[in-house]
């Protein structure tokens, strides 16, 4: 089918490479034109595991190309929207600017019987408020929600837990519905649930089932509060609710928190979505979500500075990560650069370490230092603080090697990633969170 994908930010690039490897053709379309550039190389924007070769893949196959003329959507049966829904500066609630932007860039393009295809995370009545626009020009309109993961984004695409697609009452919402599981033909084959609702239902899907995500890392990170005073052990107590299949261990890793371009501002303009329908009290849990979440912030700098004898004055720490979360060059509210920045504010002499994520970094934080190998980071520093769980600091990093770098013995393990016994028995002050 031919298919147009409306921003090729994170969500938009994969998607319509992941379109064209399951053999539709697509045109990717952004107002970027380096992003466009990069990806008419078949070069990935960003960091993500297995982007890449879809993307080359559908360039030489000829049936994925990128352009910034909005033009070339005309032609397409579905047109998907994935454009990025930022938290306003002024407000927790989300900006639509891009949104309305792309539909207003879109429309003129539109053909009687095409579907356009929402993805962008919304506060829920967008999709009604969308919609009239659309059906003038002939075409329908369906919210089709996105559930990928950074660094599995491409496994999430092509092989989604569930779809879901919101779609307008009647047959106008029947012949959508079964175009978009044309699109996605081999999940739905494989038996992938295509769960057909109507709009408020489906852009709250969304929205909920982020906000139950969060919702249940700050749970976890308010027991760890609870341990720390009384001695328990959160990961043990992790493990063991976690048995029970109705809580389940997943999203249950107590440590420095979430952050990303998703969680945290989801929460919060929903947060701002609910207060605007006069609801604003029935999440008024997810308010503390976000404070417990915060908060995780401050106990790791804490630590590090009780750590190091109550002052990190001209101390070097170093910040092992920088990405919000392993397998990921984004930095968007990243924890790490929250505690790294923090820090350095306190008069630390800061090193940043990551495998991916340091040329992020450095273009918004340039006051910190930055070194690519983690060895020569490591070196003579005073303390170490764990903030990205990357598979070189959690596992590959034995603690009589770090002792071999440096006369430093604190460490903080703000994802409760290391082996405290192995790092206590090598003479290391360890601080779990
Ligand atoms: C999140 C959701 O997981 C996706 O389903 C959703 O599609 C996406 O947002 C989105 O709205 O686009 P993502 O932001 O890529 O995906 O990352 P997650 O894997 O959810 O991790 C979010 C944050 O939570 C990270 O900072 C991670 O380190 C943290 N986290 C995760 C914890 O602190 N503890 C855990 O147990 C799990």
């Amino acid at each position: 089918m031919k298919l147009s994908v409306i921003g090729c930010g994170y969500l938009g690039a994969v998607h319509a490479a992941a379109m064209a490897s399951i053999g539709h053709e697509v045109v990717g379309i952004d107002v970027d034109q380096r992003k466009i550039d990069a990806l008419s190389k078949g070069e990935a924007p960003f960091f993500e595991p297995g982007l890449q070769e879809i993307l080359t893949a559908g360039i030489a196959a000829g049936n994925l190309r990128f352009t910034t003329d909005m033009a070339e959507a005309a032609g397409a049966k579905v047109h998907f929207v994935g454009v990025g829904t930022p938290q306003q500066k002024d407000s927790d609630a989300a900006d639509l600017t891009y949104v309305n932007g792309a539909f207003d860039g879109l429309l003129p393009y539109l053909a009687p019987g095409d579907i356009v295809a929402g993805k962008s995370t919304v506060p829920v009545g967008t999709a009604a408020s969308l919609a009239p626009r659309v059906s003038e020009t002939g075409a329908t309109l369906v919210w089709n929600p996105e559930f990928l993961r950074e660094g599995y984004a491409v496994q999430d695409t092509v092989d989604p837990d569930r779809l879901v697609a919101g779609v307008p009452s009647g047959e106008e919402g029947e012949i959508a519905a079964s175009v978009l599981r044309e699109v996605y033909h081999p999940s739905v084959a494989k038996g992938t649930p295509f769960i057909v609702t109507d709009y408020a239902t489906a852009e709250l899907v969304k929205v909920s089932a982020n906000a139950f995500l969060a919702t249940k890392i700050s749970f976890i990170n308010a027991m760890a509060e609870i341990a720390e005073v009384t001695g328990a052990d959160v990961t043990q107590l992790a493990d063991a609710i976690g048995h029970d299949a109705r809580i389940g261990r997943r999203f249950l890793g107590a440590g420095i928190g979430f952050g990303g371009g998703c969680l945290p501002k989801d929460i919060r303009a929903f947060s701002a979505r609910a207060e605007e329908l006069g609801r604003g009290e029935s999440v008024a849990f997810l308010r503390q979500v976000d404070e417990i979440n915060l908060r995780r912030r401050d106990r790791a700098v804490q630590l590090v500075v009780d750590g190091l004898g109550g002052s990190v004055y001209e101390k070097k720490v170093t910040v092992l990560g920088a990405a919000f979360k392993p397998h990921s060059d984004d930095i968007r509210d990243s924890p790490a650069l929250d505690v790294a920045v923090r820090l350095h504010g306190l008069g630390a002499t800061v090193t940043v370490t990551d495998p991916a994520a340091i040329e992020n970094a450095r273009r918004i934080h340039p006051q910190l230092t930055y070194v690519e190998d983690r060895d020569e980071a490591i070196r003579d520093a005073d303390a170490l603080v764990l903030v990205t769980e990357w598979d070189e600091y959690r596992r590959q990093l034995p603690p009589e090697h770090a002792s071999s770098l440096t006369d430093g013995r604190v460490v903080v393990d703000g994802r409760n990633g290391l082996d405290a016994a192995a790092w206590r028995a090598a003479g290391w002050a360890y601080y779990g969170m």
